[in-house]
């Protein structure tokens, strides 16, 4: 197992659209097994395939307390959603910022397992806006970009500076 290095926002490669997975292989495993223990060692609640600079639709995510509940999802779709919530969303490729941004309440996500078997999940809450958030990675947006030209403007400058100041 191998920690991944994490794109930095506003890295260009975190835009990249990912494309589907044609088929789940032992690679795919690895790289989940590593994204994993790259989540864990963050220590983050989820990660998204693009993240580490891999552009195919896989993102995991654990929202347990004990870290016992990694949950994997591969070609990840919302096949319904309803309601709308806010809640303060962080992320590890923008790190130390924490900004509220709306999402729907409930999502039912379907996509495939490490095995390459097809599940259904209905979420809500704070694993509803997890979900929501890896797959916007995967899409190529990072939560920031949910808020104001301003504040992105902000943020950029800031991260720009804490980026050169650990150089
Ligand atoms: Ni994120």
């Amino acid at each position: 197992m191998a920690l991944l290095k994490i794109l930095q926002y506003p890295d260009a490669r975190l835009h990249k659209v990912a494309r589907p997975v044609a088929q789940v292989t032992d690679a795919t495993r690895t790289l989940i097994k590593n994204m994993a223990e790259t989540m864990y060692a963050a220590p983050g609640v989820g990660l998204a395939a693009t993240q580490v600079d891999v552009h195919e639709q896989i993102f995991i995510a654990d929202i347990s307390e004990l870290h016992d509940e990694l949950r994997v999802f591969i070609n990840p779709k919302i096949i319904a959603s309803s309601g709308a919530e806010q809640c303060e969303e962080g992320c590890l490729s923008v790190p130390g910022i924490y900004e509220t941004v709306t999402r729907f309440e409930k999502v039912t996500v379907q996509a495939f397992n490490e095995r390459g078997e097809p599940f259904t999940i209905a979420a809500e809450g704070f694993l509803a806006v997890c979900l929501q958030h890896e797959m916007d990675h995967l899409q190529g947006r990072v939560f920031v970009e949910h808020l104001s030209q301003l504040k992105q403007t902000r943020i950029r400058a800031k991260l720009k500076k804490q980026q050169r100041e650990t150089l």
